[in-house]
């Protein structure tokens, strides 16, 4: 490449920053980067706080933990910290719980080796398309769009997540009729009504993947005295889950520790009990939520979601029948995303792709 094209090359950049993963998009390339979004701290350790970021003007020097890990590195260490070790997932329930550490993210994301490798090498600022949780407020827009500069974005253009996660899984969200998304992550449920490239009603449920990782803990805690981690109780669901009754029953043996006894536990569970009593109650509350946000739809909407029927995004959509779970409750034709986990950034993908949408995204 020669230094002229070089210096008008731009990359463009999708970044979806979920609760449990961050997911980069590079223009021209597709998916680059999809580790867990987290950050490991020594809590033991503070040093002076990195360049570039926001000195308090109480202290000349501001510090903060030393940082241990973060991405693929930080989410292996998840759930298994001495208490010298924190890790944070700032992406909580829709909200940005910690600025910092979502900048130190974000700085990760521009750095990895993986970016930097598919980035053509422009030497302008690359410009960056942000899927963003829809409850979202201006304040919080406002420091999203500031760590992403200091993390060495040039112009930032916000997208709601759910309208990304719609494009991304090819609903025709331009066209005057009513398309229904519903996006189950890791810390919430989003449902929205689309029509004319605009998000008509939406609705979010603090309901998600990591709610039924903690319902399965509970419940063989409760039921059998065994206590599992996190990781345990993603694989029970990832292996056995199901919303509705598979043709045979799955099986799964846990082998765990006794909470009474502090003895060696070998529990076997299927997939009805996990189904029946783990996550019931759950998935009850996202039918009811589901059922009470389509009565609310005006008559003219609710007509082209008798058509078109409701299509299921983010990770949580791979539970076992849920699709099927979802259509019983509610009657309405189902379709789960091919790849419902990577919905929202391929539909980054797609916005950085096409000026037509880019113009849709809310430049800041
Ligand atoms: N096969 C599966 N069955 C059930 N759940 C799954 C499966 N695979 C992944 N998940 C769940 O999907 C969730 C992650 O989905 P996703 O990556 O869409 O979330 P996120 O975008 O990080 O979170 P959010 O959208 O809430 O910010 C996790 O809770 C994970 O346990
Ligand atoms: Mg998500």
């Amino acid at each position: 490449m020669s230094i002229m094209s070089k210096l008008f090359c731009r990359d463009d950049i999708g970044i979806d920053l979920g609760a449990a993963n961050m997911r980069v998009w590079i223009s021209g390339e597709g998916l680059v980067l999809e580790e867990p979004s987290a950050v490991a701290l020594d809590i033991t350790h503070e040093e002076v706080k990195e360049q570039g970021q926001q000195e308090s003007k109480d202290s000349g020097k501001p510090r903060e933990h030393r940082v241990l890990a973060i991405g693929a590195a930080a989410g292996d260490m998840l759930g298994k910290t001495p208490g010298s070790i924190v890790v944070i997932q700032p992406m909580k329930g829709g909200v940005i719980c910690d600025y910092d550490i979502t900048k130190k993210l974000l700085r990760y994301c521009f750095s990895h080796e993986k970016v930097k490798k598919a980035r053509k090498g422009g030497f302008r600022r690359p410009r960056v398309v942000f899927a963003v949780p829809s409850g979202i407020t201006e304040v919080e827009k406002r420091a999203l769009e500031d760590a992403a500069q200091s993390a060495g974005a040039g112009d930032v253009f916000l997208i709601e997540a759910p309208m990304s996660a719609a494009i991304g899984a090819g609903l025709p969200v331009s066209e005057p009729e009513g398309c229904m998304l519903m996006d189950i992550g890791a810390s919430e449920t989003e449902m929205v009504v689309i029509s004319l490239a605009g998000i008509v009603h939406s609705n979010v449920l603090r309901v998600g993947g990591n709610e039924m990782n903690s319902a399965i803990m509970t419940y063989l805690r409760d039921k059998y005295s065994l206590v599992i981690g996190e990781r345990e109780a993603e694989d029970i669901k990832i292996k056995i889950g199901t919303a509705c009754r598979p043709e045979k029953e799955l099986e799964y043996e846990i082998k765990g520790i006794d909470a009474t006894e502090g003895r060696k536990l070998v529990v076997k569970i299927d997939s009805k009990e996990i189904r029946e009593e783990a996550l019931a109650g759950l998935l009850g509350q996202l039918e009811d939520t589901l059922r009470g946000f389509i009565t609310r739809i005006e008559p003219e909407l609710a007509a082209d979601l008798v058509e078109n029927g409701i299509v299921l995004t983010g990770g949580g959509a791979l539970l076992r029948g849920l699709g099927k779970y979802i259509a019983a409750a509610t009657g309405l034709p189902v379709r789960v995303a091919n790849d419902p986990a990577h919905a929202t950034i391929e539909g980054c993908g797609v916005v950085i792709g096409e000026l037509e949408y880019l113009s849709k995204a809310k430049r800041r």
